[in-house]
């Protein structure tokens, strides 16, 4: 039975200022390192083309009615998401521990923002180690060894992941503030400048038709079970789904702003970024003969031979860098927001305190990532370093188990006057492909893609 649509409540802390402000927030959490990063470095570890479709697939299929369901529950109930799934839950399913979501969704969060911090303190390093000229002219021999120099030293990667957590700490603890919105207005089409200019020069210098060939030629033969749940887990990565960043977000998106329009605007940004990367990458890594399954270090073993060889080429590198590190700081404020909100409300601690007590843990948990490129690379559990655990945890199970139990809830649990009220109150052609996609598709891919990761299927 339908339940008595509740009144419309507003956010304690305010609304975006447009729909177009939101846009840019949520593009801010999605872009990030996993779209420069980690897109590059994964599709390379599991064979191109196949696993780039999969995840291409999932992005569509499960990333968008998911990414839609998080932004009208977050608008729905308009408080942090622990909050909201209570809220919504008792509401709707007559349940407040559908908090747990919340919850569960908080420490992944803590989680992946942990090991996040030791990457993007890298490309903090990166913009000094560009600026030094030390890649003008260097070979692949040089560019490992300046990398290598970095990872494989706890004190120099400790030191810039340290930083980084400082920087996102103190951004957190004055909340999100204008300047940070209006930073990204300019930061992030700046971004997208700079990689086109990589673009052309991958196309020039590189070779391109491999690089083409190594991502859009799907050889399924090459795609393990392993490899289709690191897609699945990648989208969800890769678009901040699965863990409340975006229900966070969409508690102050403005009554009439459309949730459909918003969401694809910010997934064909997000998988734009995502695609040239790789465009960008591989090229390079084809036309010098290095192997793309390198791993984590990537594109920092690629992207310097690319600035040591063109003109104005410590410029474009300390541009890069800055960009990429800027952009990694918009998706950790994100990745942090929902944990301090929590702390605010139930700990009734001071947005200072909250954000110190999270960025102190998160610094401290962040060794273990630190330490896996160094002093514990040898220490394995289940076969992987401690990094790879964190980043498999959150990645390829914690986040789309989250997605699951939302788009569960939102297509399952609420009625469809409540769905329908917030996505499209005609409840047109539209809103019944949501339904479909929520309720079927995007479950069913999930299960399935489990189920096969562990040979069920
Ligand atoms: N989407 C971000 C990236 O691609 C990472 C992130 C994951 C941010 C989950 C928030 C929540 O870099």
């Amino acid at each position: 039975m339908a339940v008595a649509v509740p009144e419309r409540r507003t956010s304690l802390h305010g609304q975006w200022s447009s729909r177009f402000a939101f846009i840019l927030a949520v593009s801010g959490s999605a872009i990030g390192l996993g779209n420069i990063w980690k897109f590059p470095y994964i599709a390379g570890v599991n064979g191109g083309g196949a696993f780039v479709l999969v995840y291409l697939l999932c992005v569509f299929m499960v990333g968008l009615p998911i990414m839609m369901a998080e932004i009208l529950i977050g608008r729905r109930g308009r408080r942090n998401p622990i909050a909201t799934m209570a809220l919504l839950g008792e509401e709707e399913g007559g349940s407040r521990h559908w908090g747990l979501i919340g919850v569960a969704g908080v420490i992944t969060g803590f989680l992946i923002l942990s090991y996040y911090s030791v990457i993007a303190g890298w490309a903090l390093a990166y913009i000094f180690e560009s600026a030094s000229g030390a890649f003008v002219e260097v070979d692949s021999a040089g560019v490992d060894e300046i990398f290598s120099g970095l990872s494989g030293s706890w004190i120099a990667t400790g030191f810039w992941h340290t930083l980084f957590m400082v920087m996102t700490t103190v951004v957190v603890s004055r909340g999100v503030e204008r300047g940070l919105e209006r930073a990204v207005r300019v930061l992030m089409p700046a971004l997208v400048v700079l990689l086109l200019m990589l673009l052309g020069y991958s196309i020039i210098a590189g070779d391109f038709a491999q690089g083409l060939r190594f991502m859009f030629e799907p050889k399924f033969s090459e795609l393990t079970r392993a490899g289709a749940l690191a897609a699945l887990g990648h989208a969800f990565f890769t678009l901040s789904v699965g863990m409340g960043a975006v229900m966070a977000y969409g508690a102050y998106l403005p009554a009439g702003a459309s949730i459909a329009r918003t969401s694809v605007a910010v997934i064909c940004a997000d998988t734009g970024i995502a695609i040239v990367a790789g465009l960008v990458i591989f090229p390079i890594v084809f036309a010098n003969g290095l192997d793309p399954a390198a791993g984590p270090g990537l594109i920092f073993q690629t992207l310097p031979l690319a600035f040591g060889q063109m003109p104005g080429g410590i410029i474009v590198a300390v541009l890069f860098f800055l960009l990429l590190t800027f952009a990694a700081w918009t998706s950790a404020i994100s990745l942090m927001e929902p944990a301090v909100a929590w702390l605010i409300e139930t700990a009734k601690l001071r947005r200072t305190s909250a954000a110190g007590l999270v960025g102190v843990t998160t610094w401290v948990l962040g060794f273990l990532s630190v330490g896996s490129f160094n002093v514990l690379a040898n220490f394995r559990l289940f076969g992987r370093t401690l990094f790879d655990n964190l980043d498999f945890l959150t990645s390829n199970i914690m986040l789309p188990l989250g997605g699951l139990a939302i788009v569960f809830f939102a297509g399952w649990v609420m009625s469809r006057n409540s769905s329908a009220d917030e996505l499209d109150p005609a409840a047109g052609p539209g809103y019944r492909a949501w339904c479909f996609a929520a309720r079927y598709i995007a479950p069913v891919a999930v299960v399935l893609i489990f189920l096969n990761a562990v040979g069920l299927f």
